[in-house]
């Protein structure tokens, strides 16, 4: 491990062109049970365009060299030096071979980064700077270089031996060993590079693309787990399929190979050729996994799937345009995700985790562009920011130039950059060129970080007729950008007349706007639109389908909420209103908790939520959805800070409690509407009941009496799914009934040997309210099941109380602090990504209490006099700067 104090910033104002090209990388891995050595064939060449150096820099980690010689004749030890992770090679000539063997120790690599075994499974994760893990190279996207990858290992242990592309040799060797030797034709940046050695089992399908050539498609797993791949498999050739007809994107390749891994730092990657996926995100069966599990399996099958055009046919220059790739594929898996089932639903879930998760990180000392402008550790750069605010940038862009103007600029962009490593200005100009548009003001979003506010006023004459819209927008200063330019921001509206519908829009002065996609485009610091021909008071509904990520503040009474969640066309802002009504309610019970006085939740809110629970020409999804209470971490975001965190907890369960109690007849009513299912299916009709159920199962379960419970037991015994069985399991175990011991046993019984599903277990009970829980997780750490060298796990109990869990995690006795900061020190060492990801949590401390504020900066100065990973090194210092 790299331990360093002040590791360096790495800044896009110094890119530079790389000096040497790789044209040919052969590799030839051969994995001994001690170590594993690495030959590796460079053919390097001057780049004449740009090279001033006359001597090569290559990096590597954790290597140790045993061999290195130029066009075959070892090199003398006076002609090299290896210093800070790089080698230095003088005098180098304009093209040559460059051959290297390194000897490294996947075994003892719990980093997981690199080449590293995962229960007795050699696999690779190159993305971002793993490969130098591997050999000395140029460890830089804007190398790419044709692979071939010779892999020998031990027959018996590791009888699946797979690489990038096709295989092209394979044989039997001495000492009951063998080799496969496989080739890709497609040039890639070594981030793209992946290697697996194994005892796998494998399903295998096929995919014929549109014209007409013939794709083998193989997941590869655990033997136990062949019967959990039909969804991923099935997810895959509806993905394939869809890119083919939305972006007229084919597969390039005759094989297609997805790997399933159990110890995984993030979700799964794109590898040429040869995805690897964390087990939670290819695995699904109806017993195992829950339905947001099979949601999310879907998507990110899609998402890595879609890489092979956005991301690895046209790839990224630097890692600062990782939002290049990574914003785009998510906006394609999103929408891919909305035309497979409904695209307000998706929608919501979407803008629900930006709003909590992304605006968080956008107002704290981590915020950075979309495009950042500096890094310590790129791997800290894997953010929500990155990701979908970057998709939400890509969504605004198709909204400005339309569907069928995108499509253009899609086209032209792949065409155009085919083959190449290029940045999100060239995205952006494809976009333009493709549409004779300027989005030059639009491009601040890849520059400017922060999320806007944006302060809208309204005002009805209704002597002239008019209806005037006045919008402020304001983005906060972040850190290093104390001053913000006006950002071009599209605003999609409707103005409801008394009836629901909307009505014609036309400015003063004669402008219509568009009534299939009216958007009102704000440029100005403020700008005013005046709506003619109005003649009566409108509601306004502002920012349909979340067109723009912003923080949306136009105070609107309770009243014109509840109508537009009974009325607007729009889906999104539909359940948009639901949530600010029920905010708007909650805010009165939070200063009736500070006053010590217990506040009623308003008629209006419970009159709403009755009509949701008995209309049955309502959209089922819909209705579970608006039904949802906000988490009390989205909470803690929106409103004012300092986060009062134990009155937003109490008033949250108040309120619970309260609409199960206003409403019990209605809730119990849908329990008998809709009765378990005695089979599962993933499909819409059936996520959907089966939501509503358990949503009104966990508002019921509130109340604690006996016939719910019970009823809650029988669901958690009988069901033949993991959804209902969790919910009930989840509802039994966050209540203070005495029977959830038993229940907690019986549970890990039935699925101890499913890990995915432990995972779960250990979620629920980290997440409980309780006061004792805490206890529990530490006691849970020493727990069989638990494993501090796999993420799904450190993340399932860690993870889960500190982000999940914000009335015991933040005890003010600082408890959770003090353990999460020990859990920090530990991982630092053991795995840098992972600490680091638990680290970013106490950077919010300023969005706390003195008290609170001064014991989170304590933590966070105990970790920081540790010797960190630059990883670390990183968050823990911006956070206390
Ligand atoms: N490109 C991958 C994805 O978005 C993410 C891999 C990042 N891994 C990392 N260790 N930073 O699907
Ligand atoms: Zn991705």
């Amino acid at each position: 491990m790299k331990e360093n104090n002040a590791p360096k910033t790495i800044r896009l104002s110094e890119y530079r062109a790389p000096d040497y090209l790789i044209d040919e990388t052969h590799l030839d891995v051969r994995i001994f049970s001690d170590y594993t050595d690495v030959t590796a064939q460079l053919h390097i060449r001057k780049n004449t365009q740009t090279a001033v150096a006359t001597s090569l820099e290559l990096v590597g980690a954790d290597l140790e060299l045993l061999e290195i010689k130029v066009n075959a004749e070892p090199v003398p030890e006076s002609l090299y030096s290896i210093a800070d992770e790089t080698l230095t090679m003088n005098n180098v000539p304009g093209q040559f071979i460059l051959t290297l063997v390194t000897r490294i120790d996947p075994k003892r690599n719990t980093s997981l980064e690199g080449l590293y075994v995962s229960k007795g499974m050699y696999c690779t994760q190159c993305e971002a700077e793993g490969f130098r893990k591997i050999t000395y190279y140029l460890d830089r996207p804007d190398v790419m270089a044709r692979f071939t990858t010779r892999i020998e290992a031990d027959k018996s242990s590791y009888p699946v031996l797979l690489s990038n592309g096709n295989p092209v040799e394979k044989g039997d060797l001495d000492a009951g060993r063998h080799f496969v030797k496989w080739e890709d034709p497609f040039k890639k940046p070594c981030y793209l590079f992946a290697l697996v050695a194994g005892d796998l089992s494998v399903v295998e399908d096929r995919f014929v693309t549109s014209s007409g050539r013939e794709v083998s498609l193989q997941i590869f797993v655990e033997p136990q787990d062949l019967d959990k791949c039909d969804h991923a498999m099935d997810s895959l050739k509806r993905s394939m399929k869809w890119d083919e007809n939305v972006y007229g994107r084919e597969y390039d390749l005759d094989i297609y190979m997805i790997v399933a891994v159990s110890h995984f730092n993030m979700g799964a990657m794109e590898n040429k050729g040869l995805n690897i996926f964390n087990t939670s995100c290819v695995l699904a069966s109806a017993e195992t996994t829950t339905d947001a599990g099979f949601q999310r399996v879907e998507s990110v099958i899609a998402h890595e799937y879609f890489h092979n055009w956005s991301g690895n046919r046209v790839t990224c220059r630097d890692w600062f345009q990782l939002s290049l790739k990574e914003g785009f594929t998510v906006f394609r898996d999103q929408q891919f995700s909305a035309d497979m089932g409904s695209e307000t639903v998706n929608r919501i879930d979407d803008v629900n985790f930006l709003k909590t998760v992304q605006f968080a990180e956008d107002s704290g000392p981590m915020s950075h562009p979309i495009r950042p402008d500096s890094y310590i550790e790129i791997n800290n750069f894997y953010t929500t920011t990155v990701y979908e605010k970057g998709a939400e940038v890509v969504r605004m862009i198709r909204r400005l130039v339309g569907v069928d103007g995108f499509r253009k600029g899609s086209d032209l962009y792949f065409e155009r950059h085919d083959g190449q490593a290029v940045t999100c200005d060239d995205f952006v100009q494809a976009m333009e060129d493709a549409n004779q548009i300027d989005l030059s003001q639009f491009r601040l979003w890849y520059s400017q970080s922060g999320t806007p506010c944006l302060q809208v006023s309204s005002e009805f004459s209704a002597s002239s007729e008019t209806f005037t819209l006045t919008f402020k927008q304001e983005t906060p200063a972040t850190p290093g950008q104390p001053e913000k330019k006006p950002l071009h921001i599209p605003v999609a509206i409707g103005l409801v007349d008394s009836t629901g519908n909307d009505l014609p829009l036309e400015l003063e002065g004669g402008t219509r706007i568009d009534p299939d996609n009216p958007v009102l485009e704000l440029k100005q610091p403020t700008e005013t639109f005046v709506f003619r021909n109005i003649k009566e008071k409108p509601v306004a509904s502002l920012l349909r389908g979340f067109s723009a990520p912003v923080r949306l503040q136009y105070p609107q009474s309770r009243e014109a909420l509840a109508f537009l969640m009974a009325h607007d066309r729009d889906g999104f802002n539909r359940w948009s209103a639901s949530q600010q009504l029920v905010v708007s309610v909650l805010e009165d019970m939070i200063a009736g908790f500070q006053n010590n006085e217990s506040v009623q939740p308003d008629s209006v809110l419970v009159d709403a939520f009755r009509t949701l629970l008995t209309d049955s020409s309502l959209d089922l999804a819909m209705v579970a959805k608006m039904l949802e209470l906000p988490t009390e971490q989205f909470l803690a975001e929106l409103l004012p800070k300092p986060t009062q965190v134990d009155a937003i907890h109490q008033s949250r369960e108040a309120l619970k409690q309260a609409l199960a109690s206003s409403l019990s007849t209605e809730m119990t009513s849908v329990l008998d509407r809709y009765p378990l299912h005695t089979e599962y299916h993933y499909r819409d009709q059936d996520v959907s009941e089966r939501s509503l159920r358990n949503t009104c199962m966990y508002y019921l379960m509130s109340l604690e009496q006996d016939d719910v419970v019970e009823r809650c037991l029988n669901q958690f015994k009988q069901a033949c799914n993991m959804t209902d069985q969790l919910s009930a399991f989840k509802a039994l175990v966050h209540s203070s009934r005495s029977e959830k011991s038993q229940v907690i046993e019986q549970f890990y019984q039935r699925w101890s040997n499913e890990s995915l599903v432990v995972d779960q277990w250990f979620m629920v009970q980290a997440s409980a309210p309780q006061a004792d829980t805490l206890e529990r997780v530490k006691e849970l750490m020493n727990h069989t099941a638990f494993d501090m060298t796999s993420p799904n796990k450190i993340r399932a109990l860690i993870g889960a109380f500190c982000n999940n869990n914000p009335v015991n995690f933040h005890n003010e006795d600082g408890s959770g602090y003090a353990f999460l900061a020990d859990q920090i020190i530990a991982l630092n060492k053991l795995n840098p990504q992972v600490a680091s990801r638990m680290a970013v949590i106490m950077t919010r401390w300023a969005n706390f209490d003195q008290a609170r504020a001064g014991l989170i900066k304590q933590q966070l100065s105990r970790v920081q006099s540790e010797p960190l990973s630059p990883d670390v090194y990183e968050v823990v210092t911006k956070a206390l700067k």
